[in-house]
Parts: structure tokens; sequence; C-alpha cells
């Protein structure tokens, strides 16, 4: 099982967002998928009871045990966990679960409480497993083609790894499918859609995935 973790310590930035979207995109694709909803908030949890795509399994992991309990867990060809902001030690175990750490990144917030410490966990691990996790920034919530935060551009240029080329634009279609246990490609919204897409063959070249 190829386990993706969705990292960031700042809240709001669109982890449930994009590990809802990215799950129904690779199970749309013909994988097997476990969203492992590590947010005692039960966010992702929420959006499953109100899904109705049966293809999913989501289950929750409320305690930083993530990375002990996941790989006794057989049947699925791909884990997307979605961490919580605020407990490090989840986001601990979340990474030392992960085999691609996603670490979401808003381009122009002035907010970026604890992007640094994230990048600081990534890191360490892959320095003591010899580079696993992989990992990426994806940009979420960008509004138009606004230019980049200088700030955020900042963080980018100096952080030990690079981010996704494709990002995921700040549109009604995330915040209306999130509420209704939707992912986008249940919406009309095309844009949103390809913005998934992007992110998902990305991923698929990242992991060396190929349609299992
Ligand atoms: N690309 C987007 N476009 C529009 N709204 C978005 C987008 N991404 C996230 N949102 C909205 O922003 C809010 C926070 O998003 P989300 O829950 O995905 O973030 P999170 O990082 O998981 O937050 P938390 O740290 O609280 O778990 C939600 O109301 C969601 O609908
Ligand atoms: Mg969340």
């Amino acid at each position: 099982m190829t386990t993706i973790g969705l990292v960031q310590q700042k809240g709001g930035v669109g982890k449930t967002t994009i590990a809802t979207n990215l799950a129904a995109a690779l199970s749309g694709r013909g994988y097997s998928v476990l969203l492992v909803d590590a947010d005692p908030q039960g966010t992702a949890r929420d959006w499953a009871a109100k899904s109705e795509n049966t293809a999913l399994t989501t289950v929750g992991v409320d305690r930083p045990v993530v990375h002990e309990e996941l790989p006794s867990i057989e049947g699925f060809d791909v884990a997307i966990v979605d961490a919580v902001g605020k407990l490090e030690k989840m986001t601990v175990s979340v990474i030392k679960a992960s085999d691609l750490a996603l670490v979401p990144i808003q381009p122009s917030a002035a907010d970026l409480w604890a992007v640094g410490q994230v990048i600081d966990h990534i890191e360490s691990r892959q320095e003591i497993t010899g580079g696993k996790p992989k990992a990426r920034f994806v940009i979420s919530r960008a509004i138009g083609s606004s230019k980049m935060g200088e700030q955020v551009q900042d963080i980018l240029d100096e952080a030990p790894f690079g981010r996704l080329e494709s990002s995921v634009n700040q549109r009604v279609a995330y915040a209306r499918a999130l509420g209704d246990g939707k992912s986008v490609h249940q919406t009309s919204d095309e844009k949103a859609q390809s913005e998934v897409d992007a992110i998902t063959d990305e991923i698929e070249q990242i992991l060396q995935l190929n349609g299992q």
C-alpha cells in the first residue's frame, strides 16, 4: 500500500479538501483507496458519512499511531491520510507513515505559522530513512493568477523539496463539495475537476503508481 499524507499544522489550508478529492479521483481511476481521517474533528469522516461513493473506505485514527496501525491494514492500493492541524505528534506520525507528504500552502497568506516546523519534521524523517517520505508543497486556495506572496516564495525557495506544478484555486465548488459529501467530479465545475486531475496525474507519476 502506498500512503499519501496531507500535513500542515496551519488550519484551514485545504488538507481535508485535497484529501477527499484526491481519494475520490484515485478511486475513480481504479485504485482501491483507504481514506484515513487522522483529525479528531472528524471532517473527513463527516464528509464520508454524507458521501454516496461506496468505492471509498474511510476510517478514523484519533491517536498519533497512524504509522503503527497503517502497515497492518490490508486490501488497499493507496491510503490518503488527512492529518490534524495542531497536534504535533499526529503530524509526525503521519509523516512516518507516508511515502509522499503533501504540504498544502496558501500562496499569499501572511500567516505561515508552523510551516517551518512541518518542513523540519519531514527533513528529519528523510535523514533517518534515507529519503522517505518524498515531499511536495501544493499551492492551495490560490486566487486567480495572483502572484505568489514573497514570504511564500521564500519558503518554497529555501525548502528541501519542491512543489507540485499544478495547484488548487479558491473555488466555491470545493467548499460546497466538502459540505455535501461530494468530490468536485460530482459537481459541474470543470476547472476544479481539471485541477484535481492534474494533481492526481503528478502524484501518480511521483509515486510511480500505474493504475492498479
Ligand atoms: N480550494 C478551495 N476553494 C474554496 N474553499 C476551500 C478550498 N479549500 C478549502 N476550502 C474551504 O476552507 C475551509 C477549510 O478547508 P479544509 O477543511 O480543507 O482545510 P484543513 O486544512 O483540512 O483545515 P483543518 O486544519 O481545520 O483540518 C473549508 O470550509 C473548505 O471548504
Ligand atoms: Mg481538515
